[in-house]
């Protein structure tokens, strides 16, 4: 997948909370293809294309959207601290989703592991049925979480950060991209 911060390097530098709404809508495009996958999911049972790709998402997750957290908690939200106090801001609430998204990310792929080994029969539609509803959670979860940062956190990010401040986040941005995905 294209990393959306090297989209467009002759056009004018971005601003950190650019390129991270367009990685937004990136994932956005993953949510779409696990809805799909898993109300497939529940008209087929676990049929192996289907899993397929509802794997591709579970590792997308795991690869591409760890770093996109890793960017918001490292570089991003350390400067956003001093402006963001009331209840409904807090930043400890966005990173309890990430470490939400990962605790389910984990259930979510070990029923992916027992369906693939259960091929019919009742345990199989129950196992199937598991990974259906955790995997409808993740894709609440994450639309919910866009949502507050698309229109809260960023707003506050584009309101108040300096240009100086926003450069020493496109220079971590920079760091963590080079050092890649973490491995689960
Ligand atoms: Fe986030
Ligand atoms: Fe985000």
């Amino acid at each position: 997948m294209p990393n959306a911060s090297k989209s467009s390097p002759e056009a004018i530098p971005l601003r950190p909370t650019q390129i991270l709404r367009a990685e937004h809508r990136l994932i956005d495009e993953q949510l779409n293809v696990l809805s799909g996958a898993l109300r497939q999911l529940g008209d087929r049972g676990p049929n192996p294309e289907v899993l397929d790709r509802i794997e591709s998402v579970a590792r997308y997750i795991d690869g591409e959207m760890a770093v996109h957290h890793k960017k918001e908690e490292d570089c991003l939200f350390p400067f956003l601290e001093e402006f963001l106090t009331s209840e409904n801001l807090r930043l400890d609430a966005r990173i309890a989703d990430h470490e939400d998204l990962n605790i389910m990310n984990t259930k979510f792929k070990e029923a992916l592991g027992e369906c693939r080994e259960l091929k019919s029969g009742k345990r199989a539609s129950f196992t199937a049925q598991m990974l259906r509803g955790y995997g409808l959670y993740i894709v609440h979860l994450v639309r919910e979480h866009l949502l507050k940062e698309d229109q809260i956190l960023f707003l506050v990010a584009e309101e108040y950060l300096t240009a100086n401040q926003e450069a020493e986040i496109l220079k971590r941005f920079a760091a963590i991209e080079e050092a890649g995905a973490p491995r689960s």
